[in-house]
């Protein structure tokens, strides 16, 4: 059984595991809005049965999921444009990901290394959930047959995964079934780092709030926080390789890069020589412009969840029509009797 040639198709989710940071948008929201303007089919998931492999307080995870909602929105994602929704709403995902269990194998889970570091030392006591969390990922793209896949640096080893998975399922079962997904991992702020330990990657969870930028910030506390970063004693180079062994210079220019839509290389033939004293604030203000309208935007629409669920709906019944199909197919090729 072969299929036709598959149609590019844009698939990408975020956890709701707590609110929005900097490197959230810009290593992946940013990129999904430039996808969607490309005139691509594109669909954007708030992977909520994601974020419970690790515990979530109900209160909080719908409210954090509304939240993802408007900040896709206030960023520029159109809920007419892209397909939004939140994946526990397309039971076919968690139907897909249980073939997919039965596709990987151990070992292939256990080299994931973000397991490794969101299980820490007591691996015994991760919930199942986390360990089978990336054959739930490679569901979420495949049950879409999606092409082409925007993240930020961090998920490349589970987008490998989600081929090496395509690639068993159609050599186990003899069909061609499944894409060969391509990650897109481009632009100038694939790993945005911590502003507190430039060696670390700025989180939604690391206990030091002054070590991100989140989306609802307001100018004060963005400026504070850049103002605060961690930096070295010399002045920014006029070249790229000047960066080199120098982490949190790197990060501040790649983050100016990023919010300015330009390279690094433009970024150091205007600042190249200048002092951090001269260059933060140059960056807080560029951060806060950038910023400030969207945590507005998201503010005014977190006024009416009514709405916000409504788009999750719609979205979510675009989804399924897309989804079941393919997941039908699966059960054939499979051999599941219906
Ligand atoms: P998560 O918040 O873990 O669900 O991540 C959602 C998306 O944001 C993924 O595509 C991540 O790769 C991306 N992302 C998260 N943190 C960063 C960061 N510090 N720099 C760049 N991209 C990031
Ligand atoms: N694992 C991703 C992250 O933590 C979130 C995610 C879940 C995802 N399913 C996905 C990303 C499918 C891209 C495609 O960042």
């Amino acid at each position: 059984m072969t299929e036709a040639a598959f149609t590019p198709r844009v698939f990408s989710g975020i956890q709701p595991s707590g609110g929005l940071t900097l490197g959230n948008y810009l290593g992946a929201i940013k990129r999904f809005v430039e996808m969607q303007e490309s005139g691509m089919e594109t669909i954007y998931c708030m992977v909520d049965l994601h974020a419970i492999t690790v515990w979530q307080d109900p209160e909080k995870l719908a409210h954090a999921t509304r939240e993802l909602c408007a900040g896709f929105i206030a960023s520029g994602l159109d809920p007419e444009k892209s397909i939004l929704f939140n994946q526990s709403q397309v039971a076919e995902h968690a139907q897909l990901a249980w073939i997919f269990n039965c596709v990987a194998r151990m070992g292939w889970m256990q080299r994931m290394t973000q397991f490794k570091d969101k299980a820490g030392k007591n691996a015994q006591n991760a919930s199942l959930g986390l360990f089978a969390y990336p054959a739930l990922m490679a569901a979420d793209i495949l049950i879409y047959h999606a092409t082409h896949v925007p993240v930020g640096e961090d998920q490349k080893q589970h987008l490998e995964l989600t081929r090496d998975i395509a690639i068993k399922f159609n050599h186990d079962y003899k069909v061609d079934f499944f894409p060969i997904t391509e990650p897109v991992i481009e632009g100038a702020a694939t790993r945005v780092m911590s502003l507190r330990d430039g060696s670390k990657k700025m989180s939604k969870s690391d206990p030091s709030d002054a070590s991100r930028i989140n989306m609802t910030d307001d100018a004060d506390a963005i400026a504070k926080k850049i103002r605060k970063a961690k930096t070295d004693p010399e002045a920014l180079p006029s070249e790229a390789k000047g960066l080199d062994d120098r982490p949190e210079a790197r990060n501040l220019v790649n983050i100016y890069a990023a919010l300015s839509d330009t390279t690094v290389e433009n970024v150091l033939r205007d600042v190249g020589g200048k002092q951090f004293s001269e260059f933060k604030p140059m960056l807080s203000e560029l951060a806060v412009e950038k910023l400030a309208p969207i945590s507005g935007e998201m503010a005014r629409l977190m006024q009416d969840p009514a709405e916000i669920d409504a788009i999750l709906h719609r979205g979510s019944d675009r989804a399924r029509a897309i989804a079941a199909p393919i997941l039908q197919r699966t059960y054939d090729i499979v051999g599941m009797v219906r």
